[in-house]
């Protein structure tokens, strides 16, 4: 029970890694708010928490949008008096839409900032004033691979998991002092929707042998091995670890020439 009596904001946790660490978190005694904005996903999540005798409560929300946020955050004070841990998780990665920065329709750009980016600022800006009241707690962060080394052709979604990481370290550096810990998660491969809806082509992961390639440990990592990592930063494992950003990936970021690992495996 390494969340007993804590309670935790999770955004876009009606599916995929949210979702996962929705069910970890409450499993681990937490009483869970799913901030997500698919209604149908969200009730889902807390219905399969709630039927596993865990707590967890769904509130509708556009973290894109800043009222819908503010909203949220005071639903939470409301209904739980407190908070412990805001856990940015919710993106989008519009495949086929983003791309080179050139020929990227800028209502697209100014989306998946708001989305990805925005949503932090708001969640942050209505949500710490509340784990200060409760004396500390820790935020979680989600980057990406492509906030750590260049991915070509989705400059919006690459933008914002770069500023991800920067604010990371901004938000550690201020909130420390209040008991705050503000840590990143940056994560490549995992096996969700949001990565079969960026290759159409296919629904079947193990067809997209070049991840396979591309990844040391040569498999897709799954939202369950993601939500450990997001535990251990959420709870009090994680002490003294403030600013980190911590690769959820397989190995993908260190593994320098892509193309040449490729090129190894098919020699
Ligand atoms: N899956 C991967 O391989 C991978 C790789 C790198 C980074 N990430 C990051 O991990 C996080 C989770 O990714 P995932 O693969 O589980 O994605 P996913 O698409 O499966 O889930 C994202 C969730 O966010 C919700 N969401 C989208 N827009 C929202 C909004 N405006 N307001 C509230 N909720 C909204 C969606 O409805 C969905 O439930 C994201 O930040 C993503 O960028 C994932």
């Amino acid at each position: 029970m390494r969340l007993k009596n804590k309670v935790c904001a999770i955004t876009g946790a009606g599916r995929g890694i949210g979702r996962a660490s929705a069910k970890l978190f409450a499993q681990e005694g937490a009483q869970v708010f799913i901030l997500e904005f698919d209604g149908l996903s969200g009730k889902a999540a807390v219905e399969e928490i709630v039927q596993a005798g865990n707590q967890a409560i769904f509130v509708q929300c556009d973290v894109s949008n800043e009222s819908s946020v503010k909203n949220a955050f005071e639903f939470i004070e409301k209904t739980a008096g407190t908070l412990h841990v805001i856990y940015n998780n919710a993106s989008v990665y519009l495949g086929g839409k983003d791309g080179i920065i050139t020929e990227i329709d800028s209502e697209i750009w100014h989306r998946v900032l708001s989305i990805n980016l925005n949503s932090i600022y708001y969640c942050c800006h209505y949500g710490i004033p509340l784990l200060q009241k409760s004396g500390g707690g820790a935020i979680i962060n989600t980057a990406s691979s492509a906030g750590v080394i260049g991915i070509p052709k989705c400059d919006a979604y690459t933008a914002t998991k770069g500023a991800t990481i920067a604010l990371t370290r901004s938000l550690a550096s201020e909130y420390g002092r209040y008991g705050i810990r503000t840590n990143c998660i940056a994560p490549a491969a995992i096996a969700t929707d949001m990565v079969k809806q960026s290759n159409p082509d296919s629904d079947d992961f193990d067809a997209f042998s070049f991840i396979n390639l591309r990844t040391p440990l040569r498999r897709w990592g799954t939202p369950e091995e993601v939500a450990q990592l997001a535990l251990f930063l959420a709870s009090d494992d994680s002490t003294y670890l403030n600013g980190t950003v911590i690769a959820a990936d397989g190995g993908i970021t260190i593994n320098g020439d892509l193309a040449k690992a490729q090129a190894v495996d098919h020699a």
